[in-house]
């Protein structure tokens, strides 16, 4: 499990942020590796959670059910028509679960694991009897689970009024802006907020970041945790980092993350945020060129879409930064168009554009909301942490 938790260990990341490259590289390499064997271990923990099932405890509401169902995992091998070889090369292309492989579309896989396009459309229509790619659900249903959103309060009274009250569980919050916007400062404060109870702005919750920039701070956790007078050892050990090192790794961290939240919800720490720090570094580092956009998309959807689950299976809130660039030559154009395009725009719920003002004063603009005017908050970002201006 390359997701730890970062209580008592400001040392260890400390250590780590120094840039030790070697060993980034080096687990670079062995992520590919690594894929094969995530798939058993897995396997290991549906055999973990089916023992939980087994022991049969009362209590369990039917979001719980839906997220043991979600963990019986089933290896690529087990797709009739898929060899050693097929599920190789899909592994290696980025088709880690049978889910993953019933949404694709034919000619994504034929390609992915060099099939031709017949075979692709049976093994898709394999995984799709086997996999819980969900179907149809009742209105009612749906509404119970929309009952249980909650939200999670920012730190500035103006920001969470634009939002509604809250970053929301259950829904994709985008933050994009330039360096030094405040996206990464919002994602501290809020893995802070989280772990606060509900009468005080929380969800009593754990969180879960990926790391793609190596941003994450623990020292910035300390100070934004005193100043909420809580305990920064306490408040470190409910955030559990692990660091992205490509695109595909990034997007194995959300399937080792469901591992982890079940793991946590047995016991009792419930993981109520996600964050994804940043979205698409590595997505825009990988595919240059335009012959590559749809490849990227595809993948990005995939992921957002994985992303989106787990903010439903766990009732958690999806937190993902993205970075624009104030180039002279989109001077002309919309400085608020993100990085990631259409995608990333029709899957986020929430898109908040942020923009640096005088000092220490940032402006946050809602964009494209379903449900919320369009409107702008000023905040600040002080040594504290995101506060009210
Ligand atoms: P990129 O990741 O580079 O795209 O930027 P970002 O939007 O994630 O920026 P981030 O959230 O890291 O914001 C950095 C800015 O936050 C700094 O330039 C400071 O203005 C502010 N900031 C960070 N820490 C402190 C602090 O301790 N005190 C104060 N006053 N401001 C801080
Ligand atoms: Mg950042």
């Amino acid at each position: 499990m390359r997701m730890e938790s970062v209580g008592c260990q400001v040392d260890e990341v400390d250590k780590r942020r120094r840039g030790d490259l070697m060993a980034k590289k080096k687990n670079a390499e062995k992520v590919g590796k690594a894929e094969g064997e995530d798939v058993k271990k897995n396997a290991k923990s549906a055999e973990d959670v089916k023992n939980v099932k087994d022991k049969g405890d009362a209590k369990k509401d039917n979001a719980e059910k839906e997220v043991v169902e979600s963990f019986k995992v089933i290896d690529l091998e087990d797709i009739p028509h898929v060899g050693a070889a097929i599920a190789e090369k899909l592994r290696s292309a980025g088709y880690s679960t049978v889910d993953a492989v019933a949404v694709a579309s034919p000619n994504e896989l034929s390609s992915a694991a060099e099939i031709g396009e017949s075979t692709a459309v049976k093994i898709i229509a394999e995984a799709r009897k086997l996999a819980n790619i969900g179907g149809f659900e009742s209105g009612d249903l749906i509404l119970e689970r929309r009952k249980k959103v909650g939200k999670i309060k920012t730190g500035s009274k103006d920001l969470d009024n634009l939002l509604g009250g809250g970053v929301e569980t259950q829904a994709i919050t985008e933050l994009f802006g330039e360096f030094g916007s405040g996206k990464t400062q919002i994602c501290h404060q809020l893995a802070v907020n989280v772990q606060l109870p509900p009468d005080k702005g929380g969800l009593n919750g754990s969180v879960i970041v990926i790391d793609t920039e190596n941003t994450f701070r623990p020292e910035r956790i300390i100070q934004m945790a005193n100043a909420k007078g809580l305990d920064p050892d306490e408040v470190l050990k409910n955030i559990y980092v692990a660091q992205a090192y490509n695109s595909n790794h990034q997007m194995l961290l959300v399937d080792n993350a469901k591992e982890l939240a079940n793991k946590l919800k047995k016991e009792g720490k419930n993981v109520r945020l996600i964050i994804v720090d940043s979205l698409m570094s590595h997505f825009r580092a990988e595919y240059v060129g335009r012959g590559t956009l749809a490849d990227r998309q595809q993948k990005l959807n995939r992921h957002l879409h994985d992303l989106m689950r787990f903010g439903e299976l766990f009732n958690a809130a999806v937190v993902v930064t993205n970075q624009v660039q104030a180039k002279p030559d989109t001077f002309f154009g919309d400085p608020t168009k993100p990085v990631g395009g259409h995608i990333v725009a029709h899957t986020a719920t929430f898109r908040i554009y942020l923009r640096k003002s005088k000092g220490e004063l940032r402006v946050a603009r809602l964009i494209d909301s379903p449900h919320l005017p369009e409107g702008e908050a000023v905040f600040k970002v002080t040594e504290r942490g995101i506060e009210d201006r």
